[in-house]
């Protein structure tokens, strides 16, 4: 019998090997599975017997999309949406606009807003401005990262992964900088400016 290759995951992405602005491991490829099991795990309980629609916000959020929804246990929809909030660089340019549209009319589903990462909220306070006149039954927010420190109470998060601190720019697991990064396995801190 042919043996066993070693696990992927003992590999160094070539991408890490060969640039010096990815920083240290903030939360773990294993951090992050655990606790996305745990959001689908509470999503499943919430949402029980209601086929929610899980909205994702591209491109950031596709890799946890793509995560969360087989951790949860229910009949559900998906559809994605792009917005740009964000030009080439780790500064917002206060622009938000819809990139591409949903497919799937929302009117009477149970709404469930996939996103990476919240900083000063401006995307999310767009989205949901942009989606409740469509008249879904209900609009949740499930985000993996929010910034400690930003008052965002009028958000009203229904799901958070993780709290991360407000200094590093993060990347890695869907988060780029000017596109990069997004196949990194665990979340970075980025060490450029
Ligand atoms: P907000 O509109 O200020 O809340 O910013 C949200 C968006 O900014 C996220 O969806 C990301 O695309 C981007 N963003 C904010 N902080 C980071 C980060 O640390 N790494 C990568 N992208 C980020
Ligand atoms: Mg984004």
């Amino acid at each position: 019998m042919a043996s066993p290759g070693p696990d992927a995951a003992s590999f160094p992405l070539v991408v890490e090997a060969h640039d010096e602005l990815i920083g240290e491991t903030l939360i773990s490829a294993d951090k992050l599975q655990a606790r996305i099991a745990e959001l689908g795990a509470e999503i499943t309980k919430d949402y029980a017997g209601k086929t929610p629609l899980l909205v994702a916000v591209l491109k950031g959020a596709f890799i946890f999309m793509a995560d969360l929804c087989r951790e949860i246990d229910t009949p559900l929809g998906v559809d994605f949406m792009a917005i740009s909030s964000y030009g080439a660089s780790t500064r917002s340019s206060g622009v938000v606009r819809i990139v591409k549209d949903l497919d799937i009319d929302l009117a009477d589903r149970h709404v469930i807003i996939v996103e990476d990462i919240v900083d000063s909220g401006l995307t999310l306070r767009y989205l949901r401005r942009t989606l409740e006149p469509r008249s879904p039954a209900s609009l949740e927010v499930c985000a993996l990262f929010v910034r400690a420190d930003n008052v965002l109470d009028d958000l009203d998060l229904r799901y958070i992964g993780f709290e991360i601190p407000p200094d590093p720019f993060i990347i890695g697991y869907g988060l780029d900088v000017a596109q990069r990064y997004r196949n990194l396995r665990d979340i970075r801190v980025y060490d450029g400016d």
